[in-house]
């Protein structure tokens, strides 16, 4: 048996905050900002918004599209590495959201790998036989770990995610295959160092700025273009297929440069590659959700149609999965 997409659903901020504003903010330049990362905008959330509040609203769409009841789902999944709390985990305050009583579930940190690391989990429940209904949902909040003073990374994220429903389906249908990887010895380029158990939040590590995300951007540019490229060139050649057998390949929206490079290695053309990072920015956990939803609703994808998805992100994290489509609606 195997698991399947049958829902996905999306959701941004209201608020847009456009290269332009940030031109008013950091020293930088929509031409800058466009030019090197095909970035124009991103949706950020208000102050009184949290992770969990865009979990929700995508949890609901999802429940009302599939025609569930929030107590047929068995287990939430929330891939976000920024969660509301350390404790009690978004995943818990979503199913009390929604009430969703007879879920459990938990927070998964896999940074911009998180949607694909929370598929695979997701995927073993159901192949397990003793689940049938996983709500799996990435997203982040990623204003809430920016520094709008270091124009070296601030202009690159936004807020917001999608989800799905994984549920059993006949065998060589829904998810065909997936490579996942971990390497830790990239920690300390893309991190933020303040907030957790090495070193908690204090008077000098708040004014030292220390509860910001802080990256190397060239290092994870070169680690990011390599690895998204093999790992997508890997999983096809396992697969026996070349990329016009592909029907669409949704990246993880990092910079433009970085997908076109992957998509280049790959040979998959342009018409094949959804790129929505220009209205959003990288949503983290969220881009591949969000890109897999808005790709539904523009009937880019019909059952059969093969699925590439690829990331990578902090950790580092990175991988790739095929998806044979199998949608339910
Ligand atoms: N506006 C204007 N100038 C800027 C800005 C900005 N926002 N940010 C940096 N600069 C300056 C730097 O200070 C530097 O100036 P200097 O040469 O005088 O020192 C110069 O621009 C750097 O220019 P480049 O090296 O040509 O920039 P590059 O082409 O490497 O692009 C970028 C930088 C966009 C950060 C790129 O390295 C990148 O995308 N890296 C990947 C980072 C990433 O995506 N992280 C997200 C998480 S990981 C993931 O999701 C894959």
């Amino acid at each position: 048996m195997n698991a399947t997409i049958t829902t996905t659903a999306h959701y941004v901020p209201e608020k847009v905050l456009t290269n332009k504003d940030l031109e008013k903010i950091v020293d930088t330049s929509d031409d800058w900002i466009h030019s090197r990362t095909g970035i124009k905008q991103r949706h950020i959330v208000d102050k009184n918004e949290a992770t969990s509040d865009l979990c929700t609203e995508i949890a609901k769409k999802l429940l009302t599209k599939r025609g569930l009841s929030p107590k047929d789902i068995q287990v939430i999944i929330i891939c976000t590495c920024t969660p509301d709390y350390f404790a009690p985990s978004t995943a818990a305050i979503v199913q009390n959201n929604i009430g969703a009583s007879n879920a459990w579930g938990f927070d998964l940190s896999g940074a911009c790998t998180g949607f694909l690391y929370g598929l695979e989990t997701g995927a073993k429940f159901i192949e397990s036989s003793k689940y049938e209904r996983i709500m799996v949902i990435g997203v982040d909040t990623m204003s809430s770990i920016m520094d709008y003073r270091d124009r070296n990374i601030c202009v690159l994220f936004g807020d917001g995610g999608g989800g799905a429903i994984l549920e059993p389906s006949g065998a060589n249908k829904g998810i065909i295959d997936s490579i996942l990887h971990m390497d830790g010895s990239g920690a300390d380029y893309l991190i933020m160092p303040g907030g957790g158990s090495r070193q908690p939040a204090t008077v000098k590590s708040v004014t030292s700025r220390q509860h910001f995300l802080k990256q190397d951007g060239k290092t994870v540019y070169k680690f990011a273009v390599k690895r998204m490229a093999d790992i997508s060139k890997d999983i096809l050649n396992r697969n026996n297929l070349t990329g016009d057998k592909i029907k669409l390949f949704i990246p993880h929206q990092a910079n433009k440069r970085i997908i076109d490079a992957t998509a280049d290695r790959c040979g998959l053309s342009e018409d094949k590659i959804l790129i929505n990072i220009e209205k959003y920015g990288n949503t983290t956990a969220g881009t591949i959700p969000l890109g897999l939803s808005e790709a539904v609703e523009a009937d880019r994808l019909n059952n059969g149609d093969i699925l590439l998805l690829a990331a990578f992100g902090a950790g580092f994290t990175w991988g790739s999965m095929l998806i044979k489509w199998n949608y339910s609606l």
